[in-house]
């Protein structure tokens, strides 16, 4: 059972240590990341996947429940508590949508065939271009293969750390994450340049150069600014689904969503 990860700091890029003591997440918490390009996100992550201890280029170690993880629990695929989907994560599996998800579920011990047409809907929520069952999972497209892979990390996945490295370009509906956050009783960490998917959470860390500079908690005018940005943002993602399905921006259709 995993109740909680600590992150213990490292160093930044010109070997400073960083300026916090230690980040403590626990299952059902989100929390985002945010910095430039280069400032350090995805090594962030990419050390909490690995259960770094001191042996990457940050330096950190990550603990579980507040102790140093087994080896096995490091290194043994089927025990590793975290599932981690980038811009890049492919399935290279010569299956099917039902077949991959069917089989995995088997693997987790879930003898229901309903999961893996909830799994597909899910999936189907996250993104515009609809996958079926009978789809090949290496055709797929790169939004819809990410799609497929965060709703089997929620709902087949037995993972309860989550690592989503950038997936607003995944062409993810932002409505359906906020539930996901609302609900989960998992560790959810987004790395994210978009301003709406960061204030989804009411923790965030800032990088720049390789470390943790600052760690930001969502204050109550903080808090009102994200609905507002939420509500533009859903304005925007019409005209960006007008865009998609081909028709033209008009003046008169940008104005009448955004009266
Ligand atoms: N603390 C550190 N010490 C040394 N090297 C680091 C450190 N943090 C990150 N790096 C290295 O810096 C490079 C950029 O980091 P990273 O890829 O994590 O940036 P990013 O914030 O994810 O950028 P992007 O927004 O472009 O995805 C990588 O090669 C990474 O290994
Ligand atoms: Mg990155």
């Amino acid at each position: 059972m995993i109740k909680e990860i600590t992150i213990l700091p490292g160093k930044d890029k010109n070997d400073h240590k960083e300026n916090f003591d230690q980040i403590t997440l626990k299952a059902g918490e989100t929390i985002s990341i945010v910095g430039p390009t280069g400032s350090g996100k995805t090594a962030f992550i990419t050390d909490i996947e690995l259960l770094a201890q001191g042996d990457t280029s940050t330096g950190r170690y990550i603990l579980i429940n507040g102790k140093k993880p087994a080896e096995e629990v490091r290194y043994d695929p089927a025990q590793k508590p975290i599932a981690m989907i980038t811009q890049n994560t492919k399935c290279f599996a010569d299956l099917s949508v039902e077949e991959f998800l069917y089989i995995h579920a088997r693997a987790r011990k879930i003898n229901n065939k309903k999961i893996v047409n909830d799994t597909m809907r899910l999936a189907n929520k996250f993104t515009g271009e609809k996958i079926t069952l009978q789809n090949k999972v290496t055709l797929l497209s790169g939004g819809q293969t990410r799609s497929l892979l965060i709703a089997d990390a929620l709902l087949i996945g037995a993972a309860p750390i989550i690592l989503l490295d950038e997936i607003e370009n995944a062409g993810i509906f932002k409505q359906e994450v906020i539930e996901i956050i609302k609900s989960t009783s998992k560790i959810i960490i987004f790395v994210t340049h978009d301003p709406v998917i960061a204030l989804l959470t009411k923790k965030r860390l800032i990088m720049s150069n390789g470390g943790v500079r600052k760690i930001v908690s969502q204050n109550e005018s903080e808090s009102g600014a994200a609905k507002n940005l939420l509500e533009y943002d859903q304005k925007m993602g019409v005209i960006r689904e007008n865009l998609r399905a081909g028709f033209e921006i008009t003046k008169e259709l940008v104005s009448a969503n955004f009266a």
